[in-house]
């Protein structure tokens, strides 16, 4: 595990996006495995900046984001997939075609389990992936596998903790439904990308980095799963850097 602490979120923002550009025009049909939340907003202004200048082109790029709330449709403001046309996908030429979230918009529980399944073998049909962006939770989350998640996870319906739905409630009005269940890669299958580049910033993610630099490999911090990974870089701003 490789640890990187760069003065400010506009440096670890610049860095995920040269990490990607790098990825994306070294390879004839890279795949980029996406996340959401405030933290890679700004990687994929700076990816978008790059794009703008013709410094890379998406047109061959395949991308499968981490997870999905469920019960809410894709065309809905608070979906994973709507948040990525918004800050990414819709300023780049990557065909929609081309990306992949978890379907997670059925309340159907089989369904559901269906459309995991499906989703790990749209990932090995594409050839893995080459990249895999994460950011982390306060309570060391990764894509939405809370505490206890197994380390031997695959892609499957999650139940998000409290912290994580108060953490998250700022993306919410007041009044609107919030979910409380998500579609979300497992452990082992993010660990099976071929490169892993964490990002954190600010110092409400610092014990979460602590935990997951210098804790135990545990199910409670499933960040922690990074220290098995031989090509896993993690890259953090000095808030969040502050307890390590
Ligand atoms: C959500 C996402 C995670 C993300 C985390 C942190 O729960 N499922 O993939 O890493 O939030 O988000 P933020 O960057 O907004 O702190």
């Amino acid at each position: 595990m490789r640890v990187i602490i760069l003065d400010s979120a506009k440096d670890v923002a610049q860095f995920a996006a040269n990490t990607i550009i790098d990825t994306v025009n070294r390879k004839m049909r890279p795949t980029l495995g996406l996340a959401t939340g405030s933290t890679p907003i700004e990687a994929y202004r700076a990816a978008i900046d790059a794009y703008k200048a013709n410094r890379v082109s998406f047109a061959q790029t395949v991308t499968f984001n981490l997870d999905e709330y469920i019960g809410i449709k894709e065309e809905h403001i608070q979906s994973y997939r709507y948040f990525m046309n918004q800050h990414f996908f819709s300023h780049i030429d990557i065909p929609l075609s081309n990306t992949f979230l978890p379907s997670a918009a059925s309340l159907n529980e089989a369904q559901l389990h269906k459309n995991a399944h499906q989703y790990e073998e749209a990932i090995k049909k594409a050839g893995g992936i080459d990249l895999q962006l994460l950011g982390i939770g306060e309570n060391g989350h990764i894509g939405f596998n809370e505490p206890t998640s197994s380390l031997r996870s695959r892609t499957r319906i999650k139940s998000l903790s409290e912290s994580t739905i108060e953490a998250n409630k700022r993306f919410f009005k007041n009044g609107e439904y919030q979910p409380r269940l998500a579609l979300t890669m497992g452990i082992e299958t993010i660990l099976e990308s071929r490169q892993l580049l964490l990002l954190a910033t600010g110092s409400k993610k610092a014990n979460a980095v602590k935990d997951m630099v210098e804790g135990p490999l545990t199910a409670m911090c499933p960040a922690s799963a990074l220290q098995l990974h031989q090509d896993a870089t993690i890259v953090i701003d000095s808030e969040a850097a502050d307890k390590l």
